[in-house]
């Protein structure tokens, strides 16, 4: 379904706030190659197209064991700024001007790469986005949920001389079998010396889940959450409390959660007064940054330019931001909602 010119324009002049972003799944395969190429290291494909032609995932698992294949090319503190900053140059594009970023550490310092080799490349790269584009950005440390209690506490451990550069944590990777409740002292323990917290949940994993991260790890926000609606009560809550899911649809029709946009409950769950989002989760590997999320979300689901508008003032709601950086982009948003 092609997108009229006029919520075609409103989405593209929309100033958005990015909330679902793992910065290794913003690895393109041309700077996969070319940073392999850096560090001698031997990629099982002879081509970028050869690459693109693998991403066809059946599962989450499918895709990590790709995802997690490509960060080997990533080694030193200037590939992480390179990273970091081919994000923020696709996102400027796309009129990101705020953006909390997911990394995995785990997935680096089992490979030997010093924490601050990772955080210190990638705050590099976050400076130079509020110089040279006015993006604001935040990171967020992930625990890997298929690795260990003690693993994610080790993880924190050799994080806490960083922590004024994150801001939260979160829990990503294979979430079947890896229910929230595995990490609740660990989370708590976050929480203990004042950092916020975020789970993935309801993305392939039941609604269980998302109960739990909400009432074991009271976290403030819900990454993916899209199965949340198999239990209504939930429904209700997430409306009452206003917790906001970071949706990520075209990641959602890649990993098969669900079979076409168009089945895609993200609607449904707006229109209910649920806070959905929208974002791009690992955009190099899922065919669109948040600019094609929202522009291909918005033609299948037939969100009118209100709810358009809802969606992005839901993401500022739902940001780290203070409270003046909240109040003044939702003018503007607001501004480009009359405009429209
Ligand atoms: N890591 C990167 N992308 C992810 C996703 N969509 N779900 C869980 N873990 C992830
Ligand atoms: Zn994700």
């Amino acid at each position: 379904m092609a997108l009229d010119p006029a919520r075609e324009r409103l989405i593209r002049r929309l100033p958005k706030v990015e909330l679902h972003l793992h910065i290794e799944g913003t690895l393109e395969p041309e700077m996969m190659f070319s940073l392999a190429a850096k560090h001698g290291v031997t990629l099982p494909y002879r081509s970028v197209e050869e690459v693109r032609a693998a991403y066809n995932f059946h599962d989450l698992q499918s895709f990590l064991d790709l995802y997690y294949a490509g960060c080997d090319v990533l080694r030193d503190r200037r590939d992480f700024y390179a990273l970091a900053m081919a994000y923020f140059t696709r996102a400027h594009a796309d009129n990101v001007v705020h953006a909390e970023l997911f990394f995995d550490p785990q997935t680096h310092t089992a490979r030997g790469i010093a924490m601050e080799t990772i955080i210190g490349g990638l705050r590099d790269a976050m400076a130079d986005a509020r110089t040279r584009y006015d993006i604001s950005s935040e990171l967020i440390l992930c625990f890997l949920r298929h690795l260990s209690e003690e693993a994610a506490f080790e993880t924190l451990e050799q994080a806490l001389p960083f922590k004024d550069q994150f801001i939260a944590v979160g829990l990503d990777s294979g979430e079947r079998g890896n229910p929230p409740s595995k990490f609740e002292r660990v989370f708590k323990h976050a929480k203990e010396i004042g950092l916020r917290t975020v789970a993935h949940a309801g993305e392939e994993g039941p609604a269980a889940y998302i109960r739990e991260a909400l009432d074991l790890l009271f976290v403030e926000r819900i990454d993916h959450g899209v199965r949340c609606d198999e239990e209504p009560a939930l429904v209700d809550e997430l409306v009452k409390k206003q917790i906001a899911l970071t949706v990520c649809p075209l990641s959602n029709l890649k990993l098969c959660v669900v079979k076409d946009l168009r089945d895609h409950n993200f609607a449904k769950l707006l229109r209910k007064g649920v806070a959905v989002t929208i974002n791009s989760d690992d955009p190099a590997y899922f065919g669109g940054y948040i600019g094609e999320n929202f522009r291909q979300t918005a033609a299948a689901l037939d969100l009118t330019p209100a709810e358009i508008i809802t969606v992005a003032e839901n993401a500022v709601h739902a940001s780290f931001m203070s409270s003046a950086q909240k109040l003044s982009l939702t003018s503007a948003i607001q501004l480009e909602g009359q405009r429209a």
